[in-house]
């Protein structure tokens, strides 16, 4: 299972690219209004810079509801960004699928997102979706069984093209109850991945190395270096990564 990153902070990108922890990342509208104000494009080529060197996915959602609409604004995002690894967010229903099949007919990649139910899933990707996405937290929130259509519809997908994505990631818990049942990816904001990578029986078993630390006898007097990672934002990130 892949990690993507539910972000469109460049710091947050920036942390995250640095690690390569992080396989792909996903936007929304909320999150480019929330950082680019009314120049979402001029904002996405910047990420696009971030995540070029490496070539990682960036799914970025159409801001209509009309499928014409819809596929035409694909095609000025895949223009106007020129980064072949740009997936484009379509909502999943059925005026919406004829814009999925109609991208897909145009070898424009996309993801059919939105989804709260194993049916919206497997319908889009039947329509030629490259992803689908459900929404873990919005469906717990509706009382569904989240974990359990997660299951279904990466059974269902089997060996198929399209992967399936878990979005609306509220706790790390929902991240390991998808790796168990058989999600692609799912996609997470910033403020969880520490916890992805941290542990406090890690961080109690390096203090009992660190009291066993000696200096290494080499014949340079000290061992220095210019390296310097990228501030994590780890402690504001919250009040921004979204939800
Ligand atoms: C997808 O775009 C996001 O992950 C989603 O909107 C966040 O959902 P949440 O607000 O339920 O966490």
């Amino acid at each position: 299972m892949k990690v993507f990153l539910d972000s469109a902070h460049l710091g947050e990108i920036e942390a995250a690219v640095e690690r390569r922890c992080v396989a792909g990342v996903t936007t929304n509208p909320t999150f480019l209004l929330e950082e680019a104000g009314r120049q979402p494009l001029a904002h996405l080529r910047r990420i696009v810079a971030l995540l070029r060197p490496l070539g990682l996915p960036l799914s970025v959602q159409v801001m209509t509801s009309t499928p014409a609409e819809m596929v035409g604004q694909a095609e000025a995002i895949r223009d106007e960004l020129d980064y072949d690894r740009v997936v484009v967010k379509v909502p999943c229903g059925w005026d919406e699928l004829s814009a999925v099949a109609e991208l897909a007919r145009r070898g424009i990649a996309v993801n059919g997102t939105a989804c709260m139910s194993a049916t919206q899933a497997l319908m889009a990707s039947a329509a030629g979706a490259r992803y689908v996405t459900l929404f873990y937290g919005k469906m717990s929130d509706a009382g569904i069984d989240a974990g359990a259509v997660v299951e279904e519809v990466a059974r269902a997908l089997g060996g198929a093209a399209c992967e399936l994505v878990v979005a609306s990631i509220r706790r790390t818990y929902d991240v390991h109850e998808c790796l168990r049942r058989g999600a692609h990816v799912v996609t997470v904001a910033f403020r969880l991945l520490p916890g992805l990578c941290e542990h406090p029986k890690t961080a109690e078993a390096v203090r009992a190395f660190a009291e066993s630390f000696v200096p290494l006898d080499v014949a340079a007097p000290a061992i220095r270096s210019d390296y310097q990672p990228t501030a994590a934002r780890r402690s504001s990130s919250s009040a921004t990564a979204g939800t």
